[in-house]
């Protein structure tokens, strides 16, 4: 897809998408539902002096989970620890993350649906009872033994909700989506990444640039700084409407936000499928794509603008 508008993380992201996190919930711009009840989840739990309940947070890329769990650290005043979901490969890595974790520590557990099974059943008995069963030795001397856990909190995050397991998902007291976000909310995280880098932005500008970004935060301030680089070399570095615009049709985006990826998606469901029902392996292979990639990142936006829907016979362009 338009590298400008693939929500995903890359490497040349990582460092400026550090300097621009929000450090507290307070600058966390929209998903004010959301945001309404974590504060309550959070308050309680200081209130009570425990720990906060196992959170799951599930959507798209780019539009804030890793921020949110590092939030939750900061409110809650404990330590943060990251790993993912790939690379917990063994029992014995998760087994001495966890035993490593303090009262009210965080574990945050990136990407949770590809966890192997030997470590989610892991997994189980620690976020349930706070205990870890392991095994010592190998053979007829192998023996069990029970290690207590002090009492942490588990934040994970998947873009694939529908391939977390039944016991899994059970274990987290708060699910909670994290959804698009709507133009108004983009452009003040516009903005606010203008002001960061120290640029000037016109709220038009800011605005448009939120138009086009897909709903994600990510892709907004990926294209703020594509449009920026654009508005300093032809003027004064303040960003202008004009100039957003400009830089905008360049860049090949469009006014709702579809990369040519996105377009080349319709256009093969319309003219080779005749407007679907078609399968998404197919389309997959008409875009030289994965499948994950098309049913994660480019089919959720496009279902949200209702250009396509998923039926039990595949895709159909609405
Ligand atoms: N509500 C927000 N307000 C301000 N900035 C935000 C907000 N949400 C996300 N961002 C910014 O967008 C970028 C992407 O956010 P983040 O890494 O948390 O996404 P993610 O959901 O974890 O994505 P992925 O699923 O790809 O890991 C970060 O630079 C973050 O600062
Ligand atoms: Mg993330």
């Amino acid at each position: 897809m338009d590298k400008n508008l693939d929500p995903k993380l890359k490497s040349e992201d990582k460092e400026i998408e550090l300097s621009l996190r929000p450090k507290r919930l307070q600058e966390f711009i929209g998903q004010k539902k959301l945001k309404d009840q974590l504060e309550v989840f959070i308050e309680a739990a200081k209130k009570r002096g425990e720990a906060l309940d196992h959170i799951l947070f599930y959507g798209p890329p780019g539009l804030g989970k890793t921020t949110l769990a590092m939030l939750l650290a900061a409110e809650m005043g404990s330590n943060i620890k990251v790993t993912s979901g790939p690379a917990l490969t063994r029992a014995g890595d998760l087994a001495s993350i966890l035993t490593s974790l303090k009262k009210g520590d965080i574990l945050f557990i990136d990407e949770v649906h590809r966890l192997n099974k030997m470590v989610e059943e892991t997994l189980y008995s620690a976020m349930e009872d706070y205990v870890l069963d392991i095994v010592l030795g190998k053979g007829p001397a192998a023996r069990s033994v029970r290690l207590k856990l002090q009492r942490f909190t588990i934040v994970a995050a998947t873009t694939r909700i529908g391939l977390i397991s039944g016991p899994m998902r059970d274990r987290f007291g708060i699910v909670q989506q994290v959804d698009f976000y709507e133009d108004e909310k983009l452009a003040e995280i516009v903005k606010r990444t203008a002001q960061l880098l120290e640029v000037k932005i016109d709220e038009k500008a800011a605005l448009e640039i939120a138009k086009r970004s897909r709903g994600t935060p990510r892709v907004a301030n990926r294209l703020l700084k594509r449009v920026r680089d654009y508005a300093q070399i032809n003027n004064d570095g303040v960003i202008s409407f004009k100039e957003s615009l400009e830089a905008l049709n360049k860049l090949g985006v469009d006014e709702l936000g579809l990369s040519d990826a996105d377009r080349k998606y319709l256009d093969v469901v319309k003219k080779q499928y005749g407007g679907g029902p078609v399968g998404v392996e197919n389309i997959a292979a008409a875009l030289t794509e994965d499948v994950e990639t098309i049913t994660d990142v480019y089919e959720p936006f496009l279902m949200k603008k209702g250009l396509i829907k998923r039926t039990p016979r595949g895709r159909v362009i609405v």
